[in-house]
């Protein structure tokens, strides 16, 4: 009886121990978990929507429906869309037939939210067939008049 209490207190340290690295490490995952879920200040900066899902056609739509697609060709050549997206060939997708193509690429999109998500975040659907090679950095460069303007062509290519 009087040689238990000494033998008891080293026992229960292990636990402690144990029972604090789980709590520590219970914090870290809750933290970075919500870490993870607030946007960075440079989208929140952004004025165009990121979305990976449809819920943004409507803003897209409107925006399409006031750009001016005479302007198209021009920024399409500026940016050197036509490195790889040619009339007939190229290792992207021809541009012949692109805006009747995208209204059929993604269940739920139109031709234009596809498109919109097609320029300022490639990754978001890879045509099959084709390699993950397009440049993912429009959304910073180009300008919204301008990638409107472009998009409103392409939607008639
Ligand atoms: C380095 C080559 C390359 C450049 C430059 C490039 N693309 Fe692409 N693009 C691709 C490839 C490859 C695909 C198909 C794979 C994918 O979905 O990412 C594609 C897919 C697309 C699609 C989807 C087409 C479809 O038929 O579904 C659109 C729209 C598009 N690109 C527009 C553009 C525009 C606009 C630019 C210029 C601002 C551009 N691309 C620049 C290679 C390129």
């Amino acid at each position: 009886m009087s040689n238990r209490a000494p033998t008891q207190v080293p026992r229960l340290a292990p636990l402690i121990t144990l029972l604090s690295a789980g709590l520590v490490v219970a914090f870290s995952v809750a933290f970075f978990a919500v870490l993870g879920n607030v946007p960075n200040p440079q989208r929140l900066m952004t004025p165009v929507i990121v979305t990976a899902s449809p819920q943004f056609t409507d803003s897209i739509e409107a925006r399409v429906a006031v750009a001016d697609p005479s302007k198209g060709a021009a920024i399409f050549e500026k940016y050197a869309c036509n490195a790889c997206h040619r009339a007939e060939d190229g290792v992207g997708p021809v541009l012949t037939g692109m805006g009747k193509r995208a209204a059929t690429r993604r269940p739920n999109y139109s031709a234009a939210a596809y498109i919109y998500e097609s320029i300022i975040e490639p990754n978001a659907f890879i045509v099959p067939d084709y390699a993950n090679i397009m440049v993912s950095n429009y959304k910073a460069k180009i300008p919204e008049v301008e990638l409107f303007n472009l998009i409103a062509w392409l939607l008639q290519q």
